[in-house]
């Protein structure tokens, strides 16, 4: 992440990131289909939404959909694009009248066109919102998004390096790569929270969680609420984070702080362009 573009991120307030799980076995514990876990899930998705902004969150990714979730049975998975679909509609306006700004990561071409056009009017419904953006990744894979950006690179080099035989390419030019802007890096995530009680990052902001605090929790993602969130943001604020250094870097700079923008001298890996 370039240095302007760190310091933009600290403005922004904390990058929280959830991998939302759980849904299937809170509703097969009560008794109901799977499908109504991620029903109940979705309202907690709302609740999460709405406590974000007043406790310091300017960034929230939400792992909706990964790629391997095109293996679950067609009718969970056809819940679960209803759902996203029905979110978007419903929710559109009031994330405008609360500064929302709405972004969906992931690809976009094997989602059904219907459900793309819904996505890119909340997109620019929503674009003006400044108080938090959240991000919800919908047939996602990090490692996907990682190997389009060297495929990017491979068939058109980074704007500042094009031209050069022998392409030297900085952490922060591949994280413009991987978010797909020469302007602005991949958003480096502060805090990520995973729910169901298991322990793994299942293909979620793998580039993007390099220095990311891990919370885990047993919570069912569908009893997930504000005060999970604020339990999560102070067990974050009470992690000294350190970046690689022996002295903690404060939390005001933690923010900013990445990888990229530690003074450190930059990591540079040298791509070979030409055969
Ligand atoms: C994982 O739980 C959850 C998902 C694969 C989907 C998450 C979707 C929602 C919360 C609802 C829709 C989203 C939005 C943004 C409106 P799981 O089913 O794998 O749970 P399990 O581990 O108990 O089986």
């Amino acid at each position: 992440m370039a240095q302007g573009s760190a310091q933009a991120q600290a403005a922004e307030g904390l990058h929280a990131a959830i991998i939302m799980d759980g849904n299937g076995r809170w509703a097969v514990a009560r008794g109901k289909l799977r499908t109504a876990g991620h029903l109940a899930g979705a309202d907690a998705v709302r609740r999460t939404v709405e406590a974000a902004p007043d406790l310091g969150i300017g960034i929230l990714t939400l792992y909706a959909f990964s790629s391997d979730n095109w293996q679950r049975p067609s009718d969970e998975v056809g819940t679960l694009m209803r759902l996203l679909r029905r979110y978007l509609m419903a929710e559109t306006g009031r994330c405008v009248e609360n500064g929302v700004r709405v972004e969906v990561i992931g690809r976009r071409d094997r989602i059904a066109p219907a459900l793309v056009r819904v996505i890119e009017s909340a997109e620019q419904a929503t674009a003006r919102g400044r108080r938090l953006l959240l991000r919800i990744a919908v047939d996602y894979s990090a490692r996907d998004a990682i190997l389009r950006a060297a495929l990017r690179l491979r068939d058109s080099p980074h704007p500042r390096r094009a031209g050069e035989e022998r392409c030297e390419l900085s952490r922060e030019e591949f994280s413009e790569l991987l978010a797909g802007s020469s302007e602005k890096g991949a958003h480096d995530v502060d805090l990520l929270i995973r729910t169901g009680g298991e322990k793994r990052l299942s293909d979620f902001l793998l580039w993007e969680c390099a220095y990311a605090e891990l919370i885990f929790t047993d919570r069912m993602w569908p009893d997930f609420g504000a005060a999970d969130l604020e339990d999560a943001v102070l067990q974050f604020r009470h992690r000294e984070r350190r970046f690689g250094r022996v002295v903690p870097v404060s939390a005001r700079s933690a923010a900013g702080a990445h990888a990229g923008d530690t003074g450190a001298p930059a990591a540079r890996a040298a791509v070979a362009l030409a055969p």
